[in-house]
Protein backbone atom coordinates (compact mmCIF):
# COMPACT_ATOMS: atom_id res chain seq x y z
CA UNK A 1 0.00 0.00 0.00
CA UNK A 2 1.53 3.55 -1.19
CA UNK A 3 1.36 6.65 1.40
CA UNK A 4 -0.73 9.60 -0.60
CA UNK A 5 0.50 12.03 2.13
CA UNK A 6 3.84 12.17 4.10
CA UNK A 7 2.77 12.09 7.75
CA UNK A 8 4.16 14.45 10.62
CA UNK A 9 8.07 13.79 11.17
CA UNK A 10 10.01 13.76 14.50
CA UNK A 11 10.53 17.18 15.98
CA UNK A 12 14.12 18.37 14.25
CA UNK A 13 16.68 17.44 16.89
CA UNK A 14 18.45 20.50 17.32
CA UNK A 15 22.06 20.11 15.64
CA UNK A 16 25.11 20.92 17.90
CA UNK A 17 25.80 19.27 21.34
CA UNK A 18 23.59 19.54 24.43
CA UNK A 19 23.48 18.54 28.29
CA UNK A 20 24.47 15.37 28.01
CA UNK A 21 27.64 16.59 25.95
CA UNK A 22 28.11 19.25 28.44
CA UNK A 23 27.94 16.92 31.43
CA UNK A 24 30.48 13.98 29.83
CA UNK A 25 32.62 17.36 28.96
CA UNK A 26 32.65 18.58 32.52
CA UNK A 27 33.40 14.86 33.76
CA UNK A 28 36.49 14.98 31.28
CA UNK A 29 37.62 18.03 32.57
CA UNK A 30 37.17 17.39 36.40
CA UNK A 31 39.18 14.45 36.05
CA UNK A 32 42.12 15.80 33.97
CA UNK A 33 42.16 18.51 37.39
CA UNK A 34 41.65 15.67 39.85
CA UNK A 35 42.32 17.29 43.28
CA UNK A 36 43.16 20.78 41.76
CA UNK A 37 39.49 21.18 40.84
CA UNK A 38 38.01 24.03 42.43
CA UNK A 39 33.95 24.85 41.03
CA UNK A 40 34.17 27.96 39.12
CA UNK A 41 32.25 30.64 40.88
CA UNK A 42 32.16 32.21 37.47
CA UNK A 43 32.56 30.87 33.63
CA UNK A 44 34.44 33.45 30.95
CA UNK A 45 34.42 33.73 27.85
CA UNK A 46 37.10 35.87 26.01
CA UNK A 47 36.11 37.86 22.81
CA UNK A 48 38.19 38.69 19.56
CA UNK A 49 41.52 40.30 20.84
CA UNK A 50 40.99 40.26 24.47
CA UNK A 51 42.87 36.24 25.01
CA UNK A 52 45.25 38.01 27.67
CA UNK A 53 43.39 37.95 30.45
CA UNK A 54 43.88 34.03 30.50
CA UNK A 55 47.48 35.21 31.12
CA UNK A 56 46.80 36.54 34.19
CA UNK A 57 45.14 33.51 35.60
CA UNK A 58 47.25 32.00 38.83
CA UNK A 59 47.53 27.91 39.20
CA UNK A 60 46.64 28.23 35.81
CA UNK A 61 45.55 24.96 33.61
CA UNK A 62 45.23 25.08 30.20
CA UNK A 63 43.02 22.56 27.74
CA UNK A 64 43.13 22.90 24.09
CA UNK A 65 39.28 22.78 22.96
CA UNK A 66 40.67 19.91 21.01
CA UNK A 67 41.09 18.20 24.45
CA UNK A 68 37.01 18.60 25.43
CA UNK A 69 34.74 15.47 24.72
CA UNK A 70 31.86 17.35 22.17
CA UNK A 71 34.19 20.44 21.40
CA UNK A 72 35.40 21.31 17.64
CA UNK A 73 38.57 23.53 17.52
CA UNK A 74 37.89 26.96 17.12
CA UNK A 75 39.88 27.98 13.40
CA UNK A 76 39.55 32.28 13.84
CA UNK A 77 42.46 34.02 14.44
CA UNK A 78 42.90 35.90 17.42
CA UNK A 79 40.96 33.00 19.37
CA UNK A 80 43.31 30.78 20.86
CA UNK A 81 40.37 28.25 21.79
CA UNK A 82 41.93 26.76 24.92
CA UNK A 83 39.82 26.48 28.43
CA UNK A 84 42.02 27.75 31.34
CA UNK A 85 40.64 27.10 34.79
CA UNK A 86 42.90 28.09 38.03
CA UNK A 87 41.97 31.47 40.41
CA UNK A 88 41.80 35.38 38.99
CA UNK A 89 42.01 37.78 42.34
CA UNK A 90 41.53 34.58 44.16
CA UNK A 91 38.42 33.60 43.11
CA UNK A 92 37.94 30.31 41.39
CA UNK A 93 37.19 30.77 37.25
CA UNK A 94 36.49 28.77 34.49
CA UNK A 95 37.61 30.68 31.33
CA UNK A 96 37.60 29.79 27.86
CA UNK A 97 40.01 31.96 24.88
CA UNK A 98 38.00 31.26 21.91
CA UNK A 99 34.41 31.17 21.04
CA UNK A 100 32.85 28.90 18.23
CA UNK A 101 30.97 31.54 16.10
CA UNK A 102 28.09 30.87 13.89
CA UNK A 103 29.53 32.28 10.81
CA UNK A 104 32.09 29.06 11.20
CA UNK A 105 29.48 27.05 10.57
CA UNK A 106 28.87 26.09 13.80
CA UNK A 107 24.83 25.11 14.66
CA UNK A 108 23.10 27.46 17.17
CA UNK A 109 23.45 25.15 19.44
CA UNK A 110 27.18 24.55 19.33
CA UNK A 111 27.61 27.99 19.57
CA UNK A 112 25.90 28.00 23.03
CA UNK A 113 27.68 25.09 24.18
CA UNK A 114 30.93 26.64 25.78
CA UNK A 115 28.25 27.70 28.56
CA UNK A 116 26.54 24.70 28.65
CA UNK A 117 30.22 23.17 30.14
CA UNK A 118 30.72 26.47 32.19
CA UNK A 119 27.29 25.20 33.90
CA UNK A 120 28.05 21.41 34.33
CA UNK A 121 31.90 22.73 36.02
CA UNK A 122 29.33 24.32 38.81
CA UNK A 123 29.75 27.93 37.83
CA UNK A 124 26.29 30.12 38.13
CA UNK A 125 27.63 33.29 37.11
CA UNK A 126 28.62 33.96 33.22
CA UNK A 127 30.90 36.95 32.02
CA UNK A 128 30.65 37.34 27.90
CA UNK A 129 33.08 39.54 26.17
CA UNK A 130 33.10 40.63 22.64
CA UNK A 131 34.41 42.89 19.84
CA UNK A 132 31.91 44.78 18.39
CA UNK A 133 31.42 47.80 16.19
CA UNK A 134 29.76 50.91 17.44
CA UNK A 135 26.33 51.87 16.11
CA UNK A 136 25.98 54.45 18.65
CA UNK A 137 27.73 57.46 17.14
CA UNK A 138 29.17 58.78 20.12
CA UNK A 139 31.33 55.50 20.61
CA UNK A 140 35.27 55.67 19.74
CA UNK A 141 37.24 52.76 19.15
CA UNK A 142 38.89 51.45 22.61
CA UNK A 143 35.47 52.10 24.57
CA UNK A 144 34.00 49.41 26.69
CA UNK A 145 30.18 48.83 26.73
CA UNK A 146 27.98 46.70 29.15
CA UNK A 147 25.61 45.08 27.65
CA UNK A 148 22.07 45.99 29.19
CA UNK A 149 20.30 44.18 26.49
CA UNK A 150 20.19 42.55 23.31
CA UNK A 151 18.15 42.07 19.63
CA UNK A 152 18.75 38.79 18.50
CA UNK A 153 19.38 39.63 14.87
CA UNK A 154 20.74 36.08 14.02
CA UNK A 155 17.45 34.40 13.23
CA UNK A 156 18.44 31.09 15.15
CA UNK A 157 18.04 29.78 18.90
CA UNK A 158 20.43 27.46 20.71
CA UNK A 159 17.64 26.04 22.27
CA UNK A 160 15.37 25.37 18.84
CA UNK A 161 14.77 21.87 19.35
CA UNK A 162 14.11 19.12 22.09
CA UNK A 163 14.31 20.99 25.14
CA UNK A 164 17.80 20.03 27.12
CA UNK A 165 18.15 18.78 30.61
CA UNK A 166 18.28 21.77 33.21
CA UNK A 167 16.90 24.30 30.36
CA UNK A 168 13.57 26.21 30.53
CA UNK A 169 11.65 25.37 27.71
CA UNK A 170 10.33 29.31 27.47
CA UNK A 171 13.11 31.23 29.29
CA UNK A 172 11.91 34.70 30.11
CA UNK A 173 13.98 37.58 28.32
CA UNK A 174 13.01 40.38 30.70
CA UNK A 175 16.64 40.34 32.24
CA UNK A 176 19.34 38.39 30.54
CA UNK A 177 22.00 40.88 31.68
CA UNK A 178 21.24 40.93 35.30
CA UNK A 179 20.80 44.21 36.74
CA UNK A 180 22.87 43.28 40.44
CA UNK A 181 25.94 42.40 38.12
CA UNK A 182 25.68 45.25 36.18
CA UNK A 183 25.18 47.77 39.21
CA UNK A 184 28.73 45.60 40.53
CA UNK A 185 30.83 46.24 36.90
CA UNK A 186 29.78 50.11 37.38
CA UNK A 187 30.96 50.55 40.81
CA UNK A 188 34.36 48.63 39.65
CA UNK A 189 34.63 50.75 36.85
CA UNK A 190 34.19 53.52 38.74
CA UNK A 191 36.50 52.76 41.57
CA UNK A 192 39.13 52.31 38.59
CA UNK A 193 38.40 55.03 36.72
CA UNK A 194 37.61 52.97 33.69
CA UNK A 195 34.74 55.03 31.52
CA UNK A 196 31.81 52.28 31.29
CA UNK A 197 29.15 52.48 28.87
CA UNK A 198 26.05 50.69 28.48
CA UNK A 199 23.55 49.91 25.40
CA UNK A 200 21.98 47.84 23.44
CA UNK A 201 24.40 44.63 21.50
CA UNK A 202 22.49 43.36 18.26
CA UNK A 203 24.00 39.96 17.16
CA UNK A 204 24.27 39.30 13.34
CA UNK A 205 25.24 35.87 12.03
CA UNK A 206 28.71 37.60 9.90
CA UNK A 207 30.72 36.72 8.77
CA UNK A 208 29.91 39.70 6.41
CA UNK A 209 30.73 42.80 8.36
CA UNK A 210 27.66 45.72 7.90
CA UNK A 211 26.13 47.38 5.39
CA UNK A 212 26.11 51.09 5.84
CA UNK A 213 21.99 50.58 5.36
CA UNK A 214 22.14 47.94 8.06
CA UNK A 215 23.95 49.96 10.28
CA UNK A 216 21.33 52.36 9.77
CA UNK A 217 18.48 49.79 10.49
CA UNK A 218 20.41 48.44 13.45
CA UNK A 219 20.62 52.04 14.46
CA UNK A 220 16.53 52.69 14.07
CA UNK A 221 16.35 49.47 16.14
CA UNK A 222 17.65 50.78 19.01
CA UNK A 223 21.08 49.26 19.01
CA UNK A 224 24.21 50.47 20.10
CA UNK A 225 26.52 48.03 19.15
CA UNK A 226 26.77 45.02 16.79
CA UNK A 227 28.81 41.77 16.45
CA UNK A 228 28.35 38.47 15.63
CA UNK A 229 28.61 36.59 19.28
CA UNK A 230 27.33 36.17 22.12
CA UNK A 231 23.50 35.96 22.12
CA UNK A 232 23.47 32.32 21.73
CA UNK A 233 25.79 32.27 24.82
CA UNK A 234 23.71 34.06 26.68
CA UNK A 235 20.25 32.70 25.60
CA UNK A 236 21.42 29.03 27.09
CA UNK A 237 23.09 30.74 29.80
CA UNK A 238 19.62 32.08 30.55
CA UNK A 239 17.80 29.31 29.83
CA UNK A 240 20.06 26.91 32.57
CA UNK A 241 18.99 30.13 35.16
CA UNK A 242 22.90 31.37 35.31
CA UNK A 243 23.17 35.58 35.94
CA UNK A 244 24.98 37.20 33.05
CA UNK A 245 27.07 39.80 32.25
CA UNK A 246 28.38 40.93 29.47
CA UNK A 247 31.21 43.36 28.05
CA UNK A 248 31.62 44.91 24.50
CA UNK A 249 35.32 46.28 23.27
CA UNK A 250 34.17 48.83 20.62
CA UNK A 251 36.86 48.39 17.90
CA UNK A 252 35.62 50.37 15.08
CA UNK A 253 33.25 52.43 14.20
CA UNK A 254 30.12 50.37 12.44
CA UNK A 255 30.42 50.94 8.86
CA UNK A 256 28.91 53.64 7.21
CA UNK A 257 29.42 55.68 10.61
CA UNK A 258 33.04 55.58 9.77
CA UNK A 259 33.95 56.08 6.48
CA UNK A 260 37.35 53.47 7.09
CA UNK A 261 36.81 50.37 5.46
CA UNK A 262 37.00 47.36 8.34
CA UNK A 263 39.80 45.19 8.63
CA UNK A 264 40.00 42.41 11.65
CA UNK A 265 43.26 43.25 11.94
CA UNK A 266 42.10 46.75 13.10
CA UNK A 267 39.53 44.95 15.48
CA UNK A 268 43.04 42.82 16.96
CA UNK A 269 45.16 45.94 17.07
CA UNK A 270 42.23 47.62 19.10
CA UNK A 271 41.56 44.75 21.53
CA UNK A 272 45.30 44.87 22.49
CA UNK A 273 45.19 48.74 22.66
CA UNK A 274 42.06 48.67 25.34
CA UNK A 275 43.07 45.36 26.71
CA UNK A 276 44.46 46.52 29.96
CA UNK A 277 40.81 48.16 31.11
CA UNK A 278 38.94 45.32 30.05
CA UNK A 279 41.20 43.25 32.30
CA UNK A 280 41.18 45.85 34.98
CA UNK A 281 37.11 45.39 34.93
CA UNK A 282 36.99 41.73 34.31
CA UNK A 283 38.95 41.22 37.83
CA UNK A 284 37.72 43.98 40.12
CA UNK A 285 34.30 42.19 39.04
CA UNK A 286 35.34 38.64 39.36
CA UNK A 287 36.80 39.76 43.08
CA UNK A 288 33.39 40.79 43.82
CA UNK A 289 32.62 37.38 43.52
CA UNK A 290 34.63 36.04 45.93
CA UNK A 291 33.35 38.63 48.53
N1 LIG B 1 30.36 44.55 12.97
C1 LIG B 1 30.17 43.28 13.41
N2 LIG B 1 31.01 42.65 14.21
C2 LIG B 1 32.11 43.32 14.62
C3 LIG B 1 32.38 44.63 14.20
C4 LIG B 1 31.44 45.28 13.33
O1 LIG B 1 31.61 46.44 12.92
N3 LIG B 1 33.55 45.00 14.78
C5 LIG B 1 33.97 43.94 15.53
N4 LIG B 1 33.09 42.92 15.44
Amino acid sequence: MTMPFRTATMPVPNEGPGAFEAMRAAQAIRDRLGSAFQTPACGIVLGSGLGGLAAQVQNATFIPFADIPGFPSATVAGHAGQLVLGTLEHVPVAMFAGRLHMYEGHAPATAGFPVRVLHALGASVYVASNAAGGVNRTYEPGDLMLIADHINMMFKNPLHGPQQKGDQRFPDMADPYDKSLRVSMHKVAQARGIDLKEGVYMGLVGPTYETPAEVRMIEKFGADAVGMSTVPEVIVATALGMKCAAVSLITNKAAGISLVPLAHDEVLQVGREAAAKFEQLIRGFVATLGS
